[in-house]
């Protein structure tokens, strides 16, 4: 079996900022009440001619420039999104042909805000097995298109971007890779988080009454969400064999700071060692890992060696961690 090891990482984000004081212009809200309920400050939303295909191509540029490889070297493409530009094709396949890959396969995943965790465990395993040497693994979503801007219980927490991984086969004599995964589902939940309308159940033009846009039950995903991250990171902490103390850096779902202290403080995590981009570009679903990831990568805090505990939730419900050395 072959470890998968993080290779090169990217990340691209709209630039057109939407800020707490657009959206009080907007909704009955404050930039006190936002701040201090969520910790958004801004969000990035996607230019009307931008689509998630374009947010994941920038990603997924800038990880193969990281990597220093070139396109024809990737084996495979998984796009991990809740917001493709079209019911079908796959982004994944309008990527595979804009980066210029070979006829690899190429195909979406969708599990929300955990589709990039289930992406790269699912990368991890083609590579474990040595199908594939190269996958690209990108999270992208363009949350904007399916956020109804008139309900102020989720137009504050929602944004657009993409990030990528290029996950490799770990050359010979490197200690690196990823180490433990874990992921989680409960349909039950559904109701609590979900787009009504827009799908099989009711296509568009949808009726008056079904929204084609984020319908959520925000204290109750609050409560599932700390309480399934926190056992979700307890489980892969326990079946690595590690310490909590081992992890340098604990990169959680960027839904809610308030979300993110809360579970670093179950586990009584110094908060130090907690990556957050909330403030700056609010939850752009299956992009944020990544994201916060490429940041602190770029800015020098992660370092080559460290170990990472990624940690999600997202609407299904679903849940999951992974443990990797960058
Ligand atoms: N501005 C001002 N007031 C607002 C508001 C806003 N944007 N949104 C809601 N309120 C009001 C509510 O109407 C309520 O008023 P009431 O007491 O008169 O009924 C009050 O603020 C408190 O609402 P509540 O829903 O209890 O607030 P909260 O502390 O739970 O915060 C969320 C709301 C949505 C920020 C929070 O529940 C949350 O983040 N949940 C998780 C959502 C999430 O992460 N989803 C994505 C998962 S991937």
């Amino acid at each position: 079996m072959y470890k998968a090891c993080i290779t090169g990482i990217g990340s691209y984000v709209p630039e057109h900022v939407l800020t707490n004081a657009d959206l009080e212009r907007m909704v009955e809200t404050s930039d006190e009440w936002i701040v201090t309920r969520t910790g958004i400050s801004e969000r990035r939303i996607a230019a009307p001619w931008q689509a998630t295909s374009d947010l994941a191509y920038h990603a997924a540029e800038a990880a193969i420039a990281h990597a220093g490889l070139t396109a024809d070297q990737i084996d495979m493409i998984i796009v991990a999104t809740s917001t493709p530009d079209h019911p079908f094709p796959p982004v994944a396949c309008q990527l595979q042909h804009r980066l210029g890959c070979r006829h690899i396969p190429a195909y979406d995943l969708g599990a929300t805000c955990v589709g990039f965790l289930s992406a790269l465990e699912t990368a991890a395993q083609f590579i474990a097995t040595g199908k594939h040497k190269h996958i690209l693994v990108v999270g992208a979503d363009t949350l904007s298109r399916v956020t109804d801007y008139t309900d102020r219980t989720t137009c504050i927490l929602f944004s657009d971007g993409a990030g990528a991984f290029l996950l490799s086969r770990q050359e010979e004599g490197r200690d690196q890779g990823i180490l433990h995964t874990a992921t989680h589902a409960d349909g039950a939940h559904f109701p609590h988080l979900y787009v009504p309308g827009g799908g099989s159940r009711h296509p568009q033009p949808v009726a008056p009454d079904t929204k084609a846009k984020i319908v959520m039950d925000g204290r109750k995903i609050f409560k599932l969400a700390v309480t399934s991250m926190a056992q979700t990171v307890r489980e892969t902490i326990q079946a690595a064999g590690i310490d909590a103390s081992d992890i340098d850096w604990l990169i959680p779902h960027q839904a809610n700071q308030r979300i993110i202290d809360a579970v670093a403080e179950q586990l009584a995590f110094p908060p130090e060692k907690v990556i957050s981009t909330v403030k700056h570009y609010g939850n752009n679903s299956a992009a944020t890992i990544p994201l916060a990831v490429d940041q602190a990568v770029r800015d020098g805090r992660i370092r080559r060696g460290d170990t990472l505990l990624l940690v999600a939730f997202g609407g299904g419900l679903v849940w999951g961690s992974i443990l990797l050395t960058y």
